[in-house]
């Protein structure tokens, strides 16, 4: 018999009890399509005696995960614990110090430290995989670290956030507040342990910036991601943006320029009628645009027990069958820093303003748009019966500094009931 490979995997949560019954489950097959038995050697987690809905009895089991990674009877780590630092971080560096190759799923712990990790990994002649880490069950790492490696990526966008995606897609389809559809949310169980992780970016910004080092060979570099969240979503805005043919999505954006490498999570209009804009629930959607393959749309479960522990054992198979990789593409030490593009390039503009309606209030606004350089595509006003009026332009490009400085200008005119909204309408 050959030799089996021999895991030893720290968190027994969602994840980790999928993994494990993936591996229970489908034995005979692995060991088929792997050409050697995938066993598990040893567990650990924070409680030992919780009942996971799946027999551990056959392993061994340690209190500590440091301890649990670097024993002698493991090969591969697999760390499903989660978290940036702490226990994730201590037990992935020792594994990697002992010479265990590492599968992991926390994209917060690889988007800090990854650039530290692929150094230490590669110098002890092993590797870190982490397809689970970015959008779940979605192949995104495979396709773009192996299937394009032959190409010069210009672009990688996508919904990254599926419960970022359940909330703005709920909120149109049942006309719910932002704050009623996060009750819901919560309840359901979707929300991480720290919500804001989800609703401020901050969750898809970590897949973001693993996504972009392997796209464009760069250093990982989450600070340098522009991040702002959906909590200032207002239903408003999706009814009127949905009006005008857009649809509200969390929307993240990596892009080499002449400036520099841009990178962004923020909530973009997106044409109603793209793949993107007919994305709902808390399905992900990656696109991937290469010079020679020209664009990829891939969707599917960003997360869950199934899609992730699918990730999971894709990453353990390819280790099984003697697959080594550089952990973002290419050698760690010929990764480069990335120069941030510290502003996003000129895009249209959707802004909705309350006006007093009185003479000249409208051209007082279109002046300022014009004062600033800002040119209109489309304007709508809104039947109404108050003494205040909804105005919706479309701009044709401009800078957010523009648009910035315009909102600063339109304060000034004394005609505007409350604070316009801006939001960036993105090419896809
Ligand atoms: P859970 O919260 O469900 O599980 C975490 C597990 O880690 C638990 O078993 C917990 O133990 C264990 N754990 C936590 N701290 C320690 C510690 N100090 N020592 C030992 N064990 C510890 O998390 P998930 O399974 O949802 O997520 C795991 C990883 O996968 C995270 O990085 C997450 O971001 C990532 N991920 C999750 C997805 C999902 O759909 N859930 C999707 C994509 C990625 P105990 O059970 O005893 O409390
Ligand atoms: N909180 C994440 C999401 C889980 O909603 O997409 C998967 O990373």
């Amino acid at each position: 018999m050959t030799t089996p490979l021999r895991l030893g995997i720290a968190g027994l949560g969602t994840v980790g009890t999928g993994t494990v019954k993936i591996v229970q489950r489908m034995a005979n097959r692995l060991t088929a399509r792997a050409g050697r038995p995938i066993a598990i050697s040893a567990v650990s987690a924070r409680t030992r005696d919780k009942n996971r809905g799946v027999s551990l009895s056959a392993y061994a089991w340690e209190d500590d995960p440091v301890a649990l990674a670097t024993r002698d009877d493991v090969d591969v780590f697999v760390e499903l614990m989660g978290g940036s630092d702490g226990p994730a971080l201590a037990a992935t560096r020792a594994a990697l110090k002992a010479g265990k190759h590492v599968v992991t799923a926390n994209k917060a712990m690889l988007a800090i430290h990854g650039q530290e990790l692929a150094e230490l990994a590669e110098a002890q002649g092993v590797t870190i995989r982490f397809e689970a880490a970015v959008a779940g069950g979605i192949p995104v790492i495979k396709a773009l670290g192996e299937s394009l490696a032959a190409n010069q990526v210009t672009r990688v966008l996508g919904v990254m956030n599926g419960t970022c995606n359940y909330i703005l897609t709920r909120m149109e389809s049942a006309g719910l507040t932002y704050d009623e559809v996060f009750a819901e949310a919560d309840a359901l169980g979707y929300l991480e342990a720290d919500p804001t992780l989800d609703v401020g970016g901050i969750d898809a910004g970590h897949k973001l910036a693993l996504l972009a080092a392997l796209a464009f060979g760069t250093q990982v570099d989450f600070k340098g991601i522009e991040i702002e969240g959906i909590e200032q979503v207002s239903i408003e805005d999706i009814e009127q943006a949905a009006d005008m043919g857009f649809r509200i999505k969390l929307l993240g954006v990596a892009q080499m320029t002449g400036r520099g490498l841009e990178q962004r999570m923020s909530p973009c209009l997106v044409p109603a009628t793209s793949p993107l804009g007919q994305l709902e629930g808390a399905t992900n959607m990656v696109v991937l645009e290469g010079d020679a393959v020209r664009r990829i749309v891939l969707s599917g479960p960003g997360a869950g027990e199934g899609p992730t522990a699918s990730a999971v054992m894709g990453d353990v198979m390819d280790l099984a069958r003697g697959l080594r990789l550089p952990v973002f593409g290419q050698p760690a030490t010929t990764l480069l820093p990335a120069a941030s593009a510290v502003a996003a390039g000129a895009a249209p503009f959707y802004l909705r303003m309350r006006l007093q309606d009185k003479p000249g209030a409208l051209a007082k606004i279109a002046a300022v748009l014009g004062d600033e350089g800002i040119s209109i595509d489309r304007m709508r006003q809104r039947e109404h019966t108050e003494p205040s009026a909804t105005v919706l332009i479309v701009t044709h490009k401009a800078t957010r500094a523009a648009i910035d400085a315009a909102i600063g200008g339109m304060r000034g005119t004394g005609v505007l009931v409350d604070e316009p909204v801006a939001i960036r309408i993105e090419d896809v």
